[in-house]
């Protein structure tokens, strides 16, 4: 009886605790997300949420409070007040993001991370307008100045991992069958680490990317040569994903007559290049 009495009040303590844990993780897994008034939906509640790649400044990176700041973020902001709600930014590997994995699992609702539009990519997200050209630049330590890919043979050249960068040199090398040695690095900050303390040569990455890391280091590294390959970046959302991505082009379009991205492309680039 006492026995009995005491397993009946652990197993409705039991039964309390559980309705108590599932009432909590349903109301923060509930979010099966919201729709904005003009009727766009969205994967959280209140919430653009964009899958980036940190860091990449000068196009997201955090600042020195914590906040990720940069050119990409400043335009899906006007992509999130345009739609009424704020922009919560999710830092997540390249790869997931341009397979399109992450925009499938709903981990958010548009990737901007200085993404290239590419053919390849294109069969997996679908692509806003073009928002930024960018080309490849090599950049080597101030002082060892390399003009070619040539003189990099049996040398080690980086590249950051996944990249239209690390693919344009894997081409390159195969088609010239130059023996350089190729690393491949997991993000940008690991890329120019290695470049700052010669684990590599020299290492590829977009153009404003270094000369961002010009700007913030001063006479460390220099661009000693470019690759014209005329990329440009477009923000994605997932494939189908028709109402956000016509947001995200009137976003971008206002932008562009209301002088806003201009605004925009001073802060976080600098002089625009002249047409
Ligand atoms: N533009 C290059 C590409 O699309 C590099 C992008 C890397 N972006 C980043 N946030 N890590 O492959």
């Amino acid at each position: 009886m006492n026995v009995m009495g005491h397993g009946r009040k652990a197993a409705s303590l039991a039964a309390a605790a559980i309705l108590a844990i599932g009432g909590v993780a349903g109301c923060a897994k509930e979010d099966t997300g919201g729709t904005t008034e003009s009727g766009v939906k969205l994967v959280k509640t209140g919430a653009l949420t964009t899958c980036t790649h940190l860091p990449y400044a000068p196009f997201q990176s955090k600042d020195q409070s914590g906040k990720v700041v940069g050119f990409d973020v400043a335009l899906i902001d006007l992509v999130a007040t345009k739609l009424g709600v704020t922009q919560e930014i999710v830092d997540t590997p390249f790869e997931g993001i341009k397979s399109g994995s992450d925009l499938n699992a709903g981990k958010c609702d548009v990737a901007a991370a200085g993404m290239t539009i590419t053919d390849e990519r294109k069969k997996v997200l679908d692509f806003s307008d073009p928002y930024f050209d960018a080309t490849q630049a090599l950049a080597v330590l101030t002082g060892k100045e390399v003009k070619t890919l040539e003189e990099l043979v049996g040398k080690r050249l980086g590249v950051q991992g996944g990249t239209t960068g690390e693919e344009y040199i894997n081409t390159q090398v195969k088609e010239k069958n130059l023996k350089i040695e190729v690393v491949s690095y997991k993000d940008l900050a690991a890329l120019q680490q290695a470049l700052a303390t010669n684990q590599v040569v020299a290492a590829v990455n977009d153009l404003p990317v270094w000369n961002e890391y010009i700007k913030a280091n001063p006479g460390k590294v220099v661009v000693a040569t470019g690759f014209d390959t005329g990329e440009q970046y477009g923000f994605a959302v997932k494939k189908g994903n028709a109402e956000l991505l016509k947001n995200v082009n009137e976003a971008l379009a206002a932008s562009r007559t209301d002088g806003t991205y201009d605004k925009i492309y001073a802060t976080w680039i600098g002089e625009k290049p002249a047409a």
